[in-house]
């Protein structure tokens, strides 16, 4: 039995020590209260939390707290999160608390990771070592499924190796799951058969606790090639619930919706980091973890550390796809590839189908993109002999 080892960053309230607030998300944690108690038997001192190092941060400090392994349920999440990052938040003698990073011990983690990792994904579009490029249907809903099956078409015949729903589109009655799907395989059925790529959909079956399961069942059953759940909304263990089902053996494509109001402020909340842990831990095939150029608040240096954590070594679990998502177009592009590498995937909505000459066009521009980055060729240069491109780059600029 090894620890678990938790660091968080905290400001405690004017007067109080750094020791006494570093102490006080230990015990709030683990085995304490606000005050003596009678029925504190000796024996429960072996699941104390252990307060190891404080070090002044950014205005306040940074704490390391060795959780014992024994107070953790093995497998049960909604469990481990209650200790790691529970009740500490709302401490009024601390102003402000972030969980920064987490060091799961073997025992805890009894989870078998994605199925299928970046080479599993990359194996299934046949590609090797390039980044992939995938496309939101837009607009986010309102589409028919007889539309958005077309949309998926224009996509696909383009160039892009992944096309998913937005993440507010389930099945709601103006584009039902069960009819949108159907259509769409259909399409990347033909596009199979006319140029030899096998095209994912993640077909989004985020919805209640009780019947994630089922509906993956049915997307599995009706050609699903791809699974996608919003992973915060739904909570965490719905990866697991779904990873685990036996007979399903499709990627999982995890969106974060929701994420920033607990990631986004540097000194409160959650960091990424612990979430793409989680995900990966669950079998998350591939996460969304932010871009370098793109719309979203972010902070280059944590999303390349959380894009780390996907994909470094993790006792025997597969590396997880990071996505990077949000505002991003052809003009980006070879930021995003130079920042975050070539395992990434790139996804644009508003940057394919906003291309002056459409879906389709829009879609190889962003291949175009690539293939420029990939060759270390500026895309001013590539766009040269790439119209496709270059209308793009004229319409979004560089990054
Ligand atoms: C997604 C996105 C996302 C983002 C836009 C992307 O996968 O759904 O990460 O939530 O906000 O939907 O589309 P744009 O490329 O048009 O910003
Ligand atoms: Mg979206």
């Amino acid at each position: 039995m090894t620890d678990v080892i938790a660091t968080y960053y905290f400001r405690p309230r004017e007067g109080v020590t750094p020791e006494w607030a570093a102490q006080a998300i230990a015990e709030e944690q683990t085995t304490g209260t606000w005050t003596d108690i009678s029925t504190r038997q000796n024996y429960v001192h072996y699941l104390d939390g252990v307060v190891d190092e404080i070090h002044p941060s950014g205005g306040g400090y940074t704490c390391t707290i060795r959780y014992p392994s024994e107070i953790f349920e093995p497998g049960n999440i909604p469990q481990y999160l209650s200790v790691l990052a529970g009740n500490l938040f709302g401490l009024s003698r601390i102003a402000a608390v972030r969980l920064v990073d987490v060091e799961f011990s073997r025992d805890i983690v009894p989870f078998k990771g994605p199925k299928f990792g970046i080479e599993g994904v990359r194996k299934l579009a046949g590609t090797v070592d390039r980044p992939h490029v995938g496309t939101i249907i837009k607009p986010k809903v309102g589409l028919n499924p007889k539309d958005t099956a077309a949309v998926a078409y224009e996509a696909a015949i383009g160039g892009v190796d992944l096309i998913k729903d937005d993440e507010t589109l389930t099945d709601q009655a103006f584009c039902p799951l069960g009819e949108r799907l159907p259509l769409i395989m259909e399409q990347l059925d033909r596009v199979k058969s006319e140029t030899g790529r096998n095209v994912l959909y993640a077909v989004n079956i985020s919805s209640a606790g009780d019947k994630i399961v089922q509906r993956a069942r049915e997307a599995a059953r009706m050609g699903a090639n791809m699974l996608m759940i919003d992973v915060i909304v739904c909570g965490f263990d719905a990866v697991r619930a779904v990873a685990e089902e036996p007979g399903i053996n499709l990627p999982i494509h995890v969106h974060r919706t929701m994420h920033a109001a607990i990631t986004r402020n540097p000194e409160h909340g959650i960091a990424m980091r612990p979430i793409c842990r989680l995900v990966r831990m669950l079998g998350g095939d591939q996460l969304h973890t932010g871009t370098v150029s793109g719309k979203m608040e972010h902070d280059v240096t944590e999303l390349r550390g959380d894009n780390l954590a996907l994909t470094e070594p993790f006792f025997d679990l597969k590396p997880t796809f990071p996505v990077a998502s949000g505002g991003l177009h052809p003009g980006g592009v070879h930021k995003e590839v130079s920042m975050l590498g070539r395992d990434i995937i790139l996804q644009a909505g508003g940057g394919i189908h906003g291309h002056p000459d459409g879906t389709r066009v829009g879609a190889t521009a962003m291949r175009q993109a690539v293939d420029a980055a990939v060759a270390g060729i500026s895309p001013a240069t590539y766009a040269e002999d790439h119209p496709e491109l270059k209308r793009a780059l004229d319409k979004w600029g560089i990054a």
